[in-house]
């Protein structure tokens, strides 16, 4: 587990995203692929944006995410509705490789399980990604895996319905600990002094249950991409 400090939230997202692109590009050159699981939230989508002007085979990346807040196709609130606004819609990647998680007027209308439950179909074929995305919250969850909850306990299923997450919107779909930590590079990235508790919680060992990004690890790498006030209590 490495700790990353930058100054700040916009050097964060600056430096992580150079640091990705040279990832994927990496993963490229070595295979003719690459994969990214991205996050949600505010750290998450700063990233997205600064990877805009990024050198990369855009059609020879394949798209996932971590988490998705389970609303209507293009729902302002929905994170791939982010993404794409951020970056996704501004680089010429191949509809077919990127693979939103469903909205809730989808395929499988309002039932999260079913949208859950597709999604650990389309994984089950995915071997690894190189890069799993993740944003930390100020109590410690990650994706959408929240302390003391049924996701964070989950070791059966890959990806699951998360029901009155204390984050709004209350429904959701996520990956589990146990998909993330299928990723070779495991990168959590956030900032500010409100996240700092987390963030010295996690780092200091504290148990996945009760802390769930500190049970995000990569298989390879684990990188905590923080600024200094994330770093704070660290
Ligand atoms: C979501 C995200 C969530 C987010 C954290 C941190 O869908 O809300 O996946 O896990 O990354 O809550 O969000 P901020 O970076 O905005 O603090």
């Amino acid at each position: 587990m490495t700790v990353i400090v930058h100054e700040n939230a916009e050097e964060l997202a600056s430096a992580t995203a150079d640091r990705l692109a040279a990832a994927l590009a990496s993963a490229q050159a070595a295979r003719g692929t690459a994969s990214a699981v991205l996050t949600g939230g505010r750290t998450g989508n700063a990233v997205l944006a600064a990877l805009r002007s990024a050198t990369l085979d855009w059609s020879s990346l394949d798209i996932y995410w971590g988490d998705e807040r389970f609303l209507p196709a293009g729902d302002p609130e929905r994170n791939e509705t982010q993404a794409r606004e951020a970056l996704l819609d501004h680089v010429p990647v191949s509809p077919a490789r990127v693979h939103p998680m469903a909205p809730s007027d989808g395929e499988f209308g309002d039932d999260p399980d079913a949208a859950a439950e597709a999604y650990a179909v389309l994984l089950h074929d995915v071997a690894s990604f190189d890069v799993c995305l993740l944003g930390v919250g100020e109590e410690g969850h990650t994706a959408s895996v929240f302390p003391h909850s049924p996701a964070v306990a989950e070791t059966a299923r890959a990806v699951v319905a998360v029901r009155d997450c204390p984050k709004p919107p209350p429904t959701r779909v996520s990956l589990t600990l146990p998909t993330i930590r299928r990723a070779e590079r495991v990168w959590l990235m956030t900032a500010g002094a409100a996240k700092a508790e987390a963030v010295a919680a996690a780092l200091g060992g504290a148990d996945e249950a009760e802390l769930p990004a500190a049970g995000a690890r990569g298989r390879q790498e684990t990188l905590w991409l923080v600024d200094k006030a994330a770093a704070g209590e660290y």
